[in-house]
């Protein structure tokens, strides 16, 4: 027997009524703040992710699905969004639209992970970003919609965490103050972070090994090296911040797993605390679209998880609408009753009536167990009575009350509700 490959899984039909809902409410909340769609492909050269993501990255170093195909180009799964969009955006000349220029997706995202609860090696996200604008006013604007969506689902006891990484300007000042903390400390690092500590010391505050997070925990703080465009541009985020009503934590040892963050970075996290429960994060990304070849181009964005989501609607025991199905079962008995059923089956469906039909060779009571498995509102059976003179019997599946009904009646009863 094959099973799905591991960290993977399967969404069944009872599990859809969770995700429908949570994509629903991400397109409305676009629509809201005037976000649009875009699709990218599942692959793409891996060297667009490396260069983005960073490659001192965990993601680029052990968590990328790459593979050559049979012409020997290197491609990659995505390992997330963010590259792609600004790919595309270069790629089809984004640019000359009038920004910043909005845009979200939802898509299967794929990481080599150490499989647990709210961690997956294929999961998917909801993600969207603003291109071509560095007015803290846009980073106000996607951290509330970020704020927004999730509310809007019903999840509460969130939080929101926050911090400011500096830019080209400061960062140099702030990661030669990491290393000379970390010197001091070498001993006690895990093998990555020792490796890292050189070329890249802003990771090792994103290192999930409890010693590293310890020293984490009392290493400098970037909002301290931020330099004066920097350290405005903060203040005014969390002006607006306050103007919106949404309350932070700040949060020094955020700075996100990947590399191409600058200034903004922030997290939505759930009450129950843990390295894999994050709901969703982003930030700024001011030199991403230049380091891919584009001109200088701020922008910044916000990409969420939807299975963690999804166990949190759970958890949080949220009511989510059902999903429309169809509320009417065609049972039938005997040869000249099936051709009836197809035909009325049809009949109902041209009607926008919801129709399940019975099929293969059950008896009767089969096909009303069926009925009842399937949790229709009503099942319509024609036997051999029916089928000569044109009636059908209606039969109430919650009350298994039964009446006989003119075919010419039914749409107008099947149509009503309260029927
Ligand atoms: P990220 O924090 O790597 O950011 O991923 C975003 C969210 O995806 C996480 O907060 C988490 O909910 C979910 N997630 C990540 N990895 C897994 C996994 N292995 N299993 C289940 N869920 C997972 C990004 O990907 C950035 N592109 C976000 C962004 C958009 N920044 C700017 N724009």
């Amino acid at each position: 027997m094959y099973q799905a490959p591991r960290g993977t899984s399967d969404i069944l039909p009872g599990e859809q009524v969770y995700w429908r809902y949570v994509e629903q409410q991400a397109v409305a909340i676009c629509q809201l703040y005037g976000y649009e769609r875009i699709d990218l492909p599942a692959f793409e050269d891996t060297r667009l992710f490396s260069r983005s993501i960073g490659e001192e990255t965990d993601i680029v170093q052990k968590e990328m699905y790459t593979f050559e195909d049979k012409g020997g180009n290197r491609l990659t799964l995505r390992p997330e969004g963010t590259a792609s969009v600004c790919r595309a955006f270069l790629e089809h000349g984004m640019h000359n639209l009038p920004g910043p220029v909005r845009l979200y997706y939802i898509a299967p995202v794929f990481r080599y992970e150490r499989p647990q609860a709210g961690r997956y090696r294929q999961h998917h996200q909801f993600g969207y970003e603003a291109i071509g604008d560095d007015d803290p006013a846009l980073d106000a604007e996607v951290i509330d919609m970020a704020w927004q969506f999730l509310v809007s689902l019903g999840l509460s006891r969130l939080s929101l965490h926050l911090n400011s990484i500096g830019c080209k300007e400061c960062r140099p000042g702030y990661m030669a103050a990491l290393k000379d903390y970390y010197a001091g400390h070498i001993s006690d690092l895990c093998p990555d972070c020792r490796a890292r500590l050189q070329r890249s010391p802003l990771r090792l505050l994103d290192c999930k090994k409890p010693p590293c997070q310890q020293l984490a925990d009392s290493a400098p703080a970037s909002s301290d090296y931020l330099c004066l465009p920097c350290q405005a541009h903060f203040s005014s985020l969390k002006g607006y911040l306050e103007l919106l009503g949404l309350a932070f934590v700040m949060d020094h040892r955020l700075v996100r797993g990947l590399d191409y963050y600058t200034r903004t970075v922030f997290e939505v996290q759930p009450e129950v605390d843990g390295a894999q429960s994050t709901l969703g994060g982003g930030g700024r990304y001011d030199n991403l679209i230049g380091e891919l070849g584009g001109k200088p181009t701020p922008a910044l964005g916000f990409a969420a998880g939807m299975e963690r989501i999804v166990l949190n609607l759970k958890r949080q025991g949220i009511a989510v609408p059902p999903l429309p199905r169809p509320r009417v079962f065609i049972a039938y008995a005997g040869d000249e009753a099936r051709g009836e059923a197809i035909k009325l089956g049809a009949t109902l469906r041209q009607a926008g009536i919801g129709v399940i039909q019975a099929s293969g060779g059950k008896t009767l009571k089969a096909q009303l167990r069926q009925a009842n498995a399937l949790d229709v509102r009503y099942a319509v059976i024609i036997g051999e009575e029916e089928a000569r003179t044109g009636t059908v019997v209606l039969r109430d599946m919650a009350t298994s009350q039964q009446k006989s009904v003119p075919r010419s009646q039914l749409q107008q009863l099947l149509a009503e509700p309260a029927a």
